[in-house]
């Protein structure tokens, strides 16, 4: 074949490889390896200008601290057949426990000009030195995202410029280096694209996305550090917790602990919010409860449930049905599913939405009242669980959530799986394939 037309060819199988993961299972290792060496030998014919002209250890001018990586610089290299993993069935995914082929790893260099190139590889281990910053002063942040296989089998991902948005503040907080939050969605799109086997045919299950920003600096010093790392992997998952027989979570207020504090960083997320919940998590639990309600001062106030934003729907002093959840104050994560709620609700004619502060006096008073009608948790992972009862004080407070003949809850949930999964047609979902 002509050199030129094999160029295209070559160019044609390297854009589109994606579309193939069918194809390139079947295949034989060898009829792999000669894709793979077109691909090589097309990148060694038409190097990047910028790549030609410099060593590869040299800073590169056109990357600073301050700029970010470019998805145009990505480059992909393929797990051979053998490398693929088994998926495993739908029944036995639970959360974050099996992982797919490929990740994305991007690499920050202070002294090499800032954020280097972008690459997706085979799954693998991360060789870390004993004393890099996240190690020891968890100088890291992550986010979790999903991609949804839809109705027309398209994928989509839900407002991931939301996550990207949190993730530069969390980034910003512990010094680690800023990026163009585009450019990670459009890497982490081809990593999708890449995978997209894994990506549920299932309603009940997604492809749960981890990006994960850890400072690397191997010193002790506790300042921003000068080489960091950003990563993402994906895990196909269903629920997130697990909940009593009618699906509802039972939850634990412990007035003594806080999971945040004023001019803390309860509103970024990072991993050090998450990690010292485990104790109290587990409390609970021998209690009989999933979930830790948490809440902060004097009043008592209602912060988050779990890992989830926390909503309330009573009847208002005006006699309307009220979604409420707490302000965010600092102490709350900005979670994506909470804005979207919040958003979704207030078009809705039948439904005041409202952030206020709630207070636990305010909870105990509502449900004597008989007008406190349903609680919730949301977040990415659980997308909306139900609460029945909470422990307090030796006591259980019964929420009649699960007896509403018509839950907002419910109306929520299924909006927002209708969007995530193609039912509906809506801006949030953004289709990636
Ligand atoms: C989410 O729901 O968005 C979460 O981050 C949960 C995760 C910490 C397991």
């Amino acid at each position: 074949m002509p050199i030129r037309r094999s160029k295209i060819l070559v160019k044609w199988i390297y854009e589109n490889q994606h579309k193939m993961q069918t194809l390139r299972r079947c295949s034989s290792t060898l009829r792999y390896k000669e894709l793979e060496e077109n691909v090589q030998a097309l990148e060694h014919l038409a190097p990047p200008a910028t790549e030609a002209a410099l060593p590869t250890h040299q800073p590169r001018p056109d990357i600073t601290p301050d700029v970010s990586f470019k998805y145009d610089d990505l480059k992909v290299a393929l797990a051979a057949p053998y490398q693929l993993q088994r998926k495993p069935e739908a029944v036995d995914l639970g959360f974050g426990k099996y992982f797919t082929d490929h990740m994305l790893k991007i690499h920050y260099h202070r002294e090499l000009g800032g954020w280097q190139k972008p690459e997706i590889t085979p799954f693998e281990n991360l060789t870390i030195h004993p004393a890099a910053k996240a190690l020891h002063y968890a100088v890291q942040l992550f986010e979790g995202l999903k991609a949804y296989r839809g109705v027309d089998d398209k994928i989509r991902l839900f407002r991931p410029d939301l996550n990207m948005h949190r993730m530069n503040l969390a980034a910003k907080r512990s010094g680690l280096p800023m990026f163009d939050g585009d450019e990670l969605i459009k890497c982490i799109k081809r990593l999708v694209q890449i995978d997209q086997e894994w990506v549920p045919h299932s309603e009940t299950s997604t492809l749960y996305i981890r990006p994960t920003l850890i400072g690397t600096e191997p010193t002790f010093g506790i300042v921003a550090p000068e080489s960091a790392m950003l990563f993402a992997i994906l895990s196909p998952v269903s629920a997130y917790y697990k909940t009593n027989s009618d699906g509802a979570v039972s939850i634990y207020a412990d007035p003594s602990v806080v999971r945040a504090f004023p001019g803390g960083v309860g509103n970024r997320k990072v991993g050090s919010n998450y990690g010292p919940t485990i104790e109290v998590t587990s409390h609970a639990a021998k209690l009989g409860h999933q979930q830790v309600l948490w809440l902060f001062g004097p009043n008592q106030e209602l912060t988050e449930v779990g890992a989830m934003n926390i909503f309330l729907v009573y009847i208002n002093e005006n006699g309307e049905k009220q979604l409420s959840t707490p302000p965010l104050n600092g102490l709350i994560l900005p979670g994506v599913t909470r804005r979207s709620i919040l958003e979704l609700a207030s078009q809705w004619e039948d439904v005041t939405v409202r952030e206020e502060v709630i207070t636990m006096d305010r909870v105990i008073q509502l449900n004597k009242q008989g007008r406190l009608v349903e609680m919730f948790g949301a977040g990415t992972a659980v997308v909306i669980t139900p609460i029945s009862n909470i422990g307090y004080k030796e006591t259980n407070i019964n929420v009649p959530t699960m007896e509403q003949e018509h839950p907002v809850y419910q109306r929520l949930k299924d909006t927002l799986l209708a969007i995530q999964y193609g039912h509906i047609e809506h801006p949030y979902a953004k289709i990636i394939t």
